[in-house]
């Protein structure tokens, strides 16, 4: 089996691999509940933040403690650290590798984490990439249906929201395509429909999928409802596009009737209006325990990566 070295996209992943991280990630599980390790003891990983965020950084910081791991940080990387000086990624990489074990980047430019792993000597995990890709969020989606579910082969998803710019959707596509007899719903306001380079891929790999308008509809078909926001930080002054698309596709009570009872709700997070509240107390509302996974996959990755 090769060993885990830079996170950059889904695409890079086996499906033996992804069972060998998904096995780490249930040992975690059990290391969280003993209160910690100290397997990471003294190894240090840094995260630079140029975009906000709540889960990723903070479950990979929780990941490298529970390890018995150090932490540096820089958020608002774009205005706290010398980019606002002019300094280039490359050159911010070459200096913290210097300082950590292992870097955790989130960027607002899609193929940054890439440029990173191109002059990086220690392990570059992408924590998001402007509208390119977030594998970590789709290792612990996928994670996540099959501990809800209990299976992956065979699983039909909807993804549903902004699909052109949601990084979340467009690796949780790729990374589906390990998996037999997967059925991929598309479900997104005209503007941000699911871009061509996903479509290829998918067809290429012998993944059906359909586009479809209605929501209602596609809920009493699939296993997994994959609810995303729409991403006003992309739409730049195309405010009205945002307007148009924002409110298209609300998961509410009604919509959640037609749902199967065995089926779920998954949302990366953060939501701003595109699942009511009222949803929250559905027991197949999965998304906070989706969240809450992140932390067993991000020990798992930081094991495998730093033991590699
Ligand atoms: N899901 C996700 O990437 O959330 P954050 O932006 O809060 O990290």
């Amino acid at each position: 089996m090769d060993s885990l070295f830079h996170v950059i996209e889904a695409q890079q992943f086996s499906r033996d691999i992804m069972d060998e991280i998904f096995g780490v990630t249930r040992e975690m599980e059990n290391v969280v509940s003993r209160y910690g390790s100290n397997i990471l003891n003294r190894r240090i990983m840094a995260t630079l933040f140029y975009e906000p965020s709540t889960r990723t950084r903070l479950s990979f910081e929780a990941a490298m403690y529970r390890l018995g791991g150090e932490v540096i940080t820089t958020e608002s990387a774009r205005e706290f650290s010398s980019a606002a000086k002019g300094e280039t990624l490359e050159d911010t990489i070459r200096i913290v590798e210097g300082y950590a074990d292992v870097i955790v980047l989130r960027h607002y430019e899609s193929g940054s984490a890439r440029r990173a792993a191109e002059v990086s000597r220690v392990p570059i995990l992408n924590a998001g990439d402007g509208p390119g890709q977030h594998p970590t969020q789709a290792l612990l989606d996928v994670y996540t249906i099959q501990k809800e579910i209990g299976r992956l082969d065979g699983i039909h998803v909807a993804l549903v929201g902004d699909l052109a710019n949601g990084r979340t959707a467009r690796s949780l596509a790729y990374l589906l395509t390990k998996y037999e007899g997967v059925k991929l719903y598309f479900v997104a306001p005209e503007m941000v429909r699911m871009r061509d380079d996903i479509k290829a891929y998918l067809t290429e790999h012998g993944v059906a999928f359909e586009e479809e308008d209605d929501l209602m509809s596609v809920m009493s078909k699939v296993d997994v409802v994959y609810q995303t926001r729409i991403q006003r930080e992309r739409f730049g002054d195309r405010i009205q596009d945002y307007e148009r698309a924002r409110g298209k596709y609300i998961i509410d009570v009604e919509t959640m009737s037609t749902l199967s009872e065995n089926a779920i709700v998954m949302h990366p997070l953060p939501r701003v209006d595109e699942i009511d509240p009222a949803v929250d107390t559905d027991p197949r509302a999965a998304y906070f325990r989706q969240a809450h996974n992140g932390v067993f996959i991000r020990m798992a990755l930081l094991q495998m990566v730093l033991e590699a």
